[in-house]
């Protein structure tokens, strides 16, 4: 099937091209971002290929569907920047990859979490400049502490049991509790209020909807402990970056390990190092010591390119052959 690529990257396009040697799908890769602006590259093509950061409105799907395209293929798990409801008015299916490496994601939770305790981030640049002093760099053993697991699903759950093998106390927070997971880490799940009060660590791993917007907000940063440190490798609207900043500066939260951000789409995945950055709030977030923040990179493993890869194409071949589409994702 020929496939309009948008927003791609050098990481991902050789892994892409080798895969699609048992597919043979004819992929058209498009450096620019899909936006109704762009949406006219698909002319002529039955699918386009989206990554996290594209907009898939109303207006951009509108215009993809009087180009002919009838398949959205995400290559991304997360499906909150896609219009269901306008794709579903418009015969459009859309397929996702649920599932690619829960292990990359949750890994690189853990490495913000490392990092920003033991100060690694601080070292390495007091290092270069032969600067030996440890001043400043006090951590704490995560052994006995507690982690609080909002959403334990497949990336929650590896977090959790990675934690575990630290010695820390799991608490869990879902709306669908998985109790043969808690027996099996030994770990217990927990109402919102109680894991903000007990945990000294709080990661996130729920899906960006209604629900969860701005879950973390002046409220719940109030509930937490003092010193608690955040990790958010979910989705940027998780938190409100204002209200973030705030606990920050009042010394309340003892700092956040960020690879995601609400206004992400207009730096993230691009070289601006040459630019004045517009984002006064990603600004502020930058200056902050004991904040940590990587480019939406928590998935990026050899593995997880892999399998996003993999199933990607095996889900054009299904939606080309007319079979079952196990990864559609609609409106409901
Ligand atoms: P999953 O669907 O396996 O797990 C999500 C869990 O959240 C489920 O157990 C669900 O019951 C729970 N949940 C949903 N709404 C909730 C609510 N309101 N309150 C409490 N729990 C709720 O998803 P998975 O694979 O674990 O991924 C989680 C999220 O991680 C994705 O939605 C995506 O946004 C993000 N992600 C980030 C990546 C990155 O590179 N930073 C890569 C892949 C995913």
């Amino acid at each position: 099937m020929k496939v309009a690529f948008f927003d791609t990257h050098k990481f991902e396009r050789p892994i892409f091209e080798t895969e699609n040697e048992a597919f043979h799908h004819d992929l058209v890769f498009f450096e620019e971002r899909l936006s109704k602006e762009t949406a006219v590259l698909a002319d002529q093509f039955p699918c386009v290929c989206a990554f996290v950061n594209d907009k898939l409105d109303r207006e951009s799907l509108v215009l993809l569907s009087k180009a002919g395209v009838k398949l959205i293929a995400l290559r991304s798990a997360g499906f909150n920047h896609v219009d269901l409801k306008a794709a579903q008015e418009l015969g459009l299916v859309v397929v996702r990859v649920p599932e690619y490496s829960p292990y990359a994601v949750a890994e690189h939770a853990v490495a913000l979490i490392l990092t920003l305790n033991r100060k690694i981030h601080r070292s390495y640049m007091r290092v270069r400049e032969l600067n030996f002093s440890l001043d400043g760099l006090v951590g704490m053993d995560l052994h006995g502490k507690t982690v609080g697991v909002i959403g334990s699903g497949r990336i929650g759950a590896v977090f959790a049991k990675i934690m575990t093998g630290f010695g820390c106390d799991v608490l869990l927070h879902d709306t669908n509790p998985d109790l043969d997971l808690a027996k099996r880490l030994g770990a217990r799940y927990s109402d919102l209020d109680a894991l903000y009060q007990h945990s000294d660590i709080i990661s996130l791993h729920v899906p960006l909807n209604d629900r969860t917007r701005y879950l973390i907000n002046k409220d719940s940063l109030s509930k937490m402990k003092k010193g608690v440190l955040l990790i958010n490798t979910g989705r940027g609207g998780l938190v409100n970056t204002r209200d973030l900043i705030q606990s920050l500066k009042k010394g309340h939260l003892g700092g956040a390990g960020l690879d995601v951000y609400e206004e992400e789409e207009q730096v993230f995945f691009q070289d601006h190092s040459g630019d004045v950055l517009q984002d006064d709030v990603l600004a502020r977030l930058l200056t902050f010591p004991n904040v940590i923040i990587t480019s939406h990179q928590a998935f990026l493993t050899q593995e997880a390119l892999s399998n996003i890869a993999k199933t990607t194409l095996s889900n054009i071949t299904a939606f080309e052959r007319g079979n079952p589409l196990e990864n559609r994702v609609s409106f409901s």
